[in-house]
C-alpha cells in the first residue's frame, strides 16, 4: 500500500461512499451511449457520401419505356439542395402520359386544367393581363424538369414563403402567378379555373412522395457570377442567341394575332413583382431552358448578362407598389 493511488482507492473504499468498480461501470456506460450517437451518424454520413461510381439511372436512358411505366427511384447520391427547404432525399419521378389521363368527371378538370395551363389566353382570359400563358415559362405543359414543372411544386404545399411571409397553399401559389407572372387577377379559390389547374397539377403528381424536392424542381441554381452581369454584353448575347424568336425589340413574334414566341418585356409580359424580374430566376432559367431547345448550351456568364439586358427594360410594375388612393 505505497503506491499513492493505491492508497487513495483504499481510503475512498473506507469511506464507503465510492468504491472503484463504479469507474469501470462509468467507463463502460460512457461507451455504451457514445456508441448509440456514433453508429447512426456513421451509417448517415456512409448514405450521403458520393460514390465514385453512382449506378446507372435504373430507366432514364431506355427509349422503349414509357415514362409512366418507370420505377420511383430514391437517389443514393443526392445532388445540391436547389431549393431552400428541400430535403437531402432527391427522387426521381417522371409523370404519368397524357395518354393516361382519366375520361370521368376528374379527368375533365384534369383536361381544362391543361388547357387554361397551356392556351391561358383563351380558357381564363379574364384573369390575364398580359400577352404570356402559363405555359411559356414552364415548358410541356408544366412537365419539363428545370423549368418549375407543376408535378414537383404540387407535392411540395403548403409551404411558407418569404415572398408574403406566410404558409401558402398550392392554390396561393398558382394565384401568385397570376397576379406577377401574368399580370393580372388570380380566378376565385372554389372556381371553376382554379380547380381544374389544381386538379392538372394534382393528376401530374400522381404517385409522387410529398414533401420531397423531387428532380428537376425549379431552377437549377447557378453559381454567383464571376463578373458583375452586364447589360451591354447581354445585348450581344440576346442579338445573337434571343432576337431570332423573340424579336430584335424583345416583343415576340406572333402568327395571325397569336404569339408564337412571348414577348420578354414591355406591357405584354410579365411584371415588376414576377419572379422573372429577378435576375438571378431569370438567369437559371434561361440557363436550362433558352434557347428553346438548346438548354444549358449558353455559359453561365452568357445566361447572367442576358438575363440583366432582359430585365433593364420597362414592364408592368410590380401591383405590390402601387399607390393606395
Ligand atoms: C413569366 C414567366 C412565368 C409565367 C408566365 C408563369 N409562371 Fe409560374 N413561376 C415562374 C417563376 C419564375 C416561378 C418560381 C420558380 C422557382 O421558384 O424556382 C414560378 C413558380 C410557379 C409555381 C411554383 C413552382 C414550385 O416549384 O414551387 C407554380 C405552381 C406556378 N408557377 C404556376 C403557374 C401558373 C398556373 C401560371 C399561369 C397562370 C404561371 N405559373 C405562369 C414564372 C412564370
Ligand atoms: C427557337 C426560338 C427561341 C429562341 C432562339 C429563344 N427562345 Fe425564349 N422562348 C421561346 C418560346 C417558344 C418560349 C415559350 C415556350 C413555350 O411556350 O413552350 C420562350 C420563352 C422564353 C421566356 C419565358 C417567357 C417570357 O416571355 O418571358 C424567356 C424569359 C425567354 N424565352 C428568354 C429567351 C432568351 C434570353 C433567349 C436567348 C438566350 C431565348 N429565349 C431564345 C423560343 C425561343
Amino acid at each position: 500500500m505505497s503506491h499513492p493511488l493505491k492508497h487513495w482507492f483504499e481510503s475512498q473504499k473506507q469511506t464507503r461512499k465510492f468504491h472503484p468498480a463504479w469507474i469501470a461501470l462509468a467507463v463502460s456506460a460512457t461507451l455504451g451511449v457514445a456508441g448509440i450517437i456514433w453508429v447512426p451518424a456513421e451509417l448517415v454520413s456512409r448514405a450521403e457520401a458520393p460514390t465514385a461510381h453512382p449506378p446507372p439511372p435504373p430507366a432514364a436512358d431506355n427509349k422503349e419505356m414509357h415514362p409512366a411505366d418507370m420505377p420511383t427511384v430514391i437517389e443514393q447520391t443526392p445532388g445540391p439542395a436547389r431549393l431552400r427547404g428541400a430535403k437531402t432525399i432527391r427522387v426521381d419521378f417522371s409523370p404519368p402520359a397524357d395518354a393516361a389521363m382519366p375520361t370521368d368527371e376528374f379527368g375533365e378538370a384534369v383536361r381544362l386544367g391543361k388547357n387554361i395551363f397551356t392556351d391561358t389566353q383563351t380558357y381564363a382570359r379574364g384573369y390575364v393581363g398580359n400577352k404570356l400563358n402559363c405555359v411559356n415559362c414552364h415548358l410541356d405543359a408544366g412537365r419539363k424538369r428545370d423549368s418549375a414543372p407543376l408535378w414537383a411544386a404540387y407535392v411540395m404545399f403548403p409551404a411558407y414563403r418569404d415572398k408574403n411571409k406566410h404558409v401558402n397553399s398550392y392554390e396561393e401559389r398558382l394565384a401568385g402567378c397570376f397576379r406577377f407572372s401574368m399580370n393580372g387577377k388570380a380566378p376565385a379559390p372554389d372556381s371553376k379555373e382554379m380547380i381544374a389547374l389544381i386538379s392538372y397539377s394534382y393528376w401530374l403528381a400522381k404517385g409522387a412522395p410529398t414533401g420531397i424536392a423531387l428532380k428537376g424542381r425549379g431552377y437549377p441554381k447557378l453559381a454567383d457570377p464571376q463578373q458583375p452581369p452586364d447589360e451591354g454584353r447581354g445585348k450581344l448575347v440576346f442579338e445573337a442567341n434571343c432576337a431570332l424568336c423573340h424579336g430584335a425589340d424583345g416583343q415576340g413574334t406572333q402568327v395571325s394575332g397569336r404569339y408564337v414566341f412571348p414577348p420578354l418585356w414591355g406591357q405584354n409580359s410579365f411584371n415588376g413583382g414576377a419572379g422573372m424580374s429577378q435576375i438571378k430566376n431569370a438567369a437559371a432559367f434561361i440557363h436550362a431552358n433558352m434557347p428553346l431547345g438548346k438548354g444549358n448550351t449558353l455559359s453561365e456568364q452568357q445566361a447572367w448578362d442576358v438575363a440583366k439586358y432582359m430585365n433593364s427594360h420597362a414592364r408592368p410594375p410590380d401591383p405590390r407598389l402601387a399607390k393606395s388612393s
